[in-house]
């Protein structure tokens, strides 16, 4: 298995491509199975995640090519890829690959309301908690779906569904996708309320509506659709990854310096940039993206809690709290979207961080510095955070099972070597 070697206490100094957003290219991709004509998507990231998604689709029956904006100066970034689902060869996703990914669960309100039947196994758990899948259920029974539950396989039928009002009764993001693509073909009129506002939410929204469905109302917790008969062919693009952003720039806050963050856009992540300005980060945008310095500067302690969208992201958490493992005091990191999303904290004191944890509140005492040592970490997130800790951390660092980072950073170890960070793969 791979491994990222680093040495660390190098600034980072130049300029870092940001990369499409996962989590938005996965819900678009997933939006293909809507028509039988080309959805074209661009700037869709080269990550593990997309590619397993492409099987799945691919299992359904839906083909794909790729004409590369192979925009930067390797090969690889993000591309433009053509979704095709001309005909559904089959309405089953099986444990195998939904097991792999848990998004992959969200084939099932597309296939549903295409195709009038969906079978999906049931995504288990993961590593950040249980992630049941009521939220979903509940709502497609909502939206007049007969559901049924067997051998680990959830069976959704319906003729066609059709329109209602449905309240979410806790935010969740996978499941606004998943009622949103559905309630595109229902017929008559469907109102999601308490719904996610995140800009992934809204990324696919404006695609749906780019493929002639009739959307009000994305971004904020209210959502309408107007159902129609079908939906057509579109192109369009997948927005910057604003957690891959937040990712960066903490990485500059925690080792100085002075980055570009190329093509990010602020107002995707400007609660996580308020935070990082208290830490004494200086934050500017320009045209171009998004400028991040700290030259000199300590690095303040700041308190902070993971909300849904427009507040402190869960997905830059364990980034988050990386940075405060060196600040001047003590900071409270408390998390609230997932049950057990603090796996990093036992891999960060080996760095030498003095953090203790109290339920779903991490209490970190900053230290004055962090020693490398060989760390490895459960999930994606997690994952990165060692390596932001590592680049400010005396001396070398390992970190083990590598193919975390790889469902989510593109090029990570080429983009902060770009910026002078002495880091690079160690092939098994
Ligand atoms: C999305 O996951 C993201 N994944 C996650 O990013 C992100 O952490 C999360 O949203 C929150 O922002 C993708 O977009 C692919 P949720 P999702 O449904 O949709 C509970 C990463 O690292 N819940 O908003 O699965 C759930 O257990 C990943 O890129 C139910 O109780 O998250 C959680 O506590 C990790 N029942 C809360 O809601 C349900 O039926 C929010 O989860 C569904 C969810």
């Amino acid at each position: 298995m791979d491994r990222i070697r680093i040495v660390g206490g190098n600034q980072l100094t130049g300029s870092i491509p940001i990369s499409g957003a996962k989590n938005a290219a996965l819900p678009l991709m997933i939006a293909s199975l809507l028509t039988d004509d080309t959805l074209t998507l661009e700037n869709v990231p080269h990550l593990a995640d997309v590619e397993q998604l492409i099987r799945i689709l691919g299992n359904h029956g839906v083909d794909y090519s790729v004409t590369g904006r192979r925009e930067r100066q390797s090969e690889g970034y993000s591309r433009t890829v053509h979704f095709t689902a001309r005909n559904i060869v089959d309405t089953t996703a099986p444990y195998e690959l939904v097991s792999k990914m848990r998004a992959s669960f969200w084939v099932i309100g597309p296939l549903l309301a295409r195709m009038g039947i969906a079978k999906v196994s049931l995504p288990g758990g993961c590593a950040i908690g249980t992630r049941p899948v009521d939220l979903f259920i509940d709502g497609l029974q909502a939206l007049g779906a007969d559901i049924s539950i067997d051998s680990g396989y959830v069976t959704a039928k319906a003729k066609r569904l059709i329109g209602t009002r449905y309240v979410f009764p806790k935010i969740s993001v996978g499941a606004t996708h998943v009622l949103l693509m559905a309630a595109t073909l229902a017929k008559g009129e469907t109102v999601l309320e308490n719904a996610a506002r995140e800009p992934e939410v809204v990324n696919l929204a404006e695609c749906l509506i780019a493929m002639g469905a009739k959307i009000s109302g994305a971004g904020t917790s209210t959502i309408t659709i107007e159902g129609v008969d079908s939906l057509h062919g579109a192109r369009h693009a997948v927005i910057p990854d604003r957690i891959e952003t937040g990712t960066y720039a903490m990485a500059v806050a925690m080792t100085g310096g002075d980055v570009m963050l190329e093509n990010a856009r602020p107002d995707l992540l400007q609660g996580a940039l308020d935070i990082l300005a208290q830490t004494g980060a200086e934050i500017t945008t320009t045209n171009s993206g998004i400028r991040v310095r700290r030259n000199g500067a300590g690095i303040a302690p700041v308190d902070i809690t993971t909300e849904p969208f427009p507040g402190f992201p869960t997905d830059l958490q364990a980034q988050f709290m990386g940075l405060m493992t060196m600040s001047s005091g003590t900071s409270r990191i408390t998390e609230t979207i997932f049950e057990n999303r603090f796996m990093h904290v036992q891999e960060l004191a080996r760095l030498g961080a003095n953090i203790t944890l109290a339920g779903q509140t991490a209490i970190v005492e900053g230290v004055s510095k962090l020693k490398g040592a060989p760390v490895m970490a459960t999930d994606l997130r997690a994952s990165v955070s060692l390596v932001i800790a590592g680049l400010a951390a005396e001396g070398e660092t390992i970190v083990n099972r590598v193919y975390h980072l790889d469902r989510g950073f593109e090029r990570l170890e080429e983009k902060l070597s770009g910026c002078g960070a002495t880091i690079e793969r160690l092939a098994s």
